[in-house]
């Protein structure tokens, strides 16, 4: 897919760029993923497979991943299938939760939702494909280094799992079943997406060969990351601009989120909270981080009606925050 990519009015402009140019990177890995494994009778599934993968999305979790490699000095291509394990293990989850029987969502990355153009048989079946496509992702790492490959195999596993993403889904469908206080928003947020962030995270960790406290350090960053980027969404649910986002808003009504139990003020405040918390994580490693330590505030400022003084070490360019309709491309970064 060759979108071009222009980085929306942001004060955190480094982030805006390097997202910009990593996308394509990811994009292409993404397209050789899906040609590698094309076969001469799986049309249908090929083509709902990259109707979804290949339709525009932030690219977030993959870049992230990169991101963190070359931070620790190694270079984007060496972590690219396991930035790609994490992207198409994401695109999966937003095919399922969009299905009627989930979200409902009739809109994703600007179009139709996958089940609405290939008939829910596909798009279940095609997502877990998804899914088989990111081990495969992660197993090419075998043959150079066998001990890297299992801890990022067994890492993915256990994000995607019933302590992980799964778990995070049902407990996000099926709320009556848990107790109803912040814990839940806890447990729901950080297994449905957090657990996600920090694969993305910690695979680019592994792959760069963190130390045991710098990989402390960046688990932490990626676990608040997490939960700002969900509760980012949940306020976005209520006071988002759909054509921005390239999704629905007003989605989860029925659903038990952080802003309809504690308000939008709240969350938000809740929300910034963990941004300095995130970037805090990450003081220790001074200006080496500031393209990590910007990503939270990046994500924050997002939100309609966030705005104010950013602290210095994230690097305040002061420009106004305008947003650009990036639909098309599948998001608003
Ligand atoms: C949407 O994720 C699902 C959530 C966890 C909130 P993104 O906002 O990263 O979606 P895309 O990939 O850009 O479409
Ligand atoms: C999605 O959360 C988390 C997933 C694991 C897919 P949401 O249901 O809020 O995501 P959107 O708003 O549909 O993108
Ligand atoms: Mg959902
Ligand atoms: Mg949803
Ligand atoms: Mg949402």
């Amino acid at each position: 897919m060759t979108t071009s990519c222009q980085p929306s009015p942001t004060r955190f402009p480094e982030v805006g760029e390097y997202l910009c140019a990593k996308r394509a990177m990811v994009n292409g890995a993404l397209e050789g993923i899906l040609a590698g494994n094309r076969t001469s009778h799986d049309d249908l599934l090929h083509s709902s497979m990259r109707y979804s993968l290949l339709s525009g999305g932030k690219r977030i979790r993959p870049i992230l991943t990169l991101a963190v490699a070359e931070f620790l000095g190694v270079s984007a291509e060496l972590a690219l299938q396991a930035a790609c394990a994490a992207e198409l293990i994401h695109c999966a989850s937003l095919m399922l939760d969009d299905l009627p029987c989930m979200d409902n969502m009739s809109i994703r990355r600007g179009r139709h939702s996958n089940h609405l153009v290939f008939g829910e048989d596909v798009t279940t079946l095609s997502a877990i494909n998804l899914l088989t496509l990111a081990y495969q992702a992660l197993l090419s790492y075998a043959s150079g280094d066998p001990t890297l490959a299992y801890s990022l195999l067994r890492a993915m596993n256990d994000a995607v799992g019933a302590d992980g993403l799964i778990g995070g889904q049902i407990g996000d469908l099926h709320p009556e079943q848990l107790p109803r206080d912040y814990g839940v928003f806890h447990t729901v947020y950080e297994r449905k997406t957090g657990r996600l962030f920090s694969f993305a995270v910690e695979s680019g960790a592994r792959i760069g060969g963190a130390s045991t406290a710098e990989f402390d350090c960046l688990a932490s960053y990626a676990k608040s990351l997490g939960l700002v980027f969900q509760i980012c969404d949940d306020i976005l649910d209520s006071n988002g601009d759909p054509k921005i986002m390239g999704k629905e808003i007003a989605m989860d009504e029925g659903k038990q989120t952080l802003p309809k139990f504690t308000g939008l003020e709240s969350s938000m405040c809740m929300a910034r909270g963990l941004v300095e918390f995130a970037a805090s994580q990450l003081a220790s490693f001074g200006d080496r981080a500031s393209l990590l330590v910007q990503v939270p505030w990046f994500v924050f400022e997002q939100v309609p009606g966030v705005g104010g003084p950013v602290p210095e070490a994230a690097h305040n360019h002061a420009a106004p925050i305008v947003f650009s309709n990036h639909a098309a491309a599948g998001g608003q970064f």
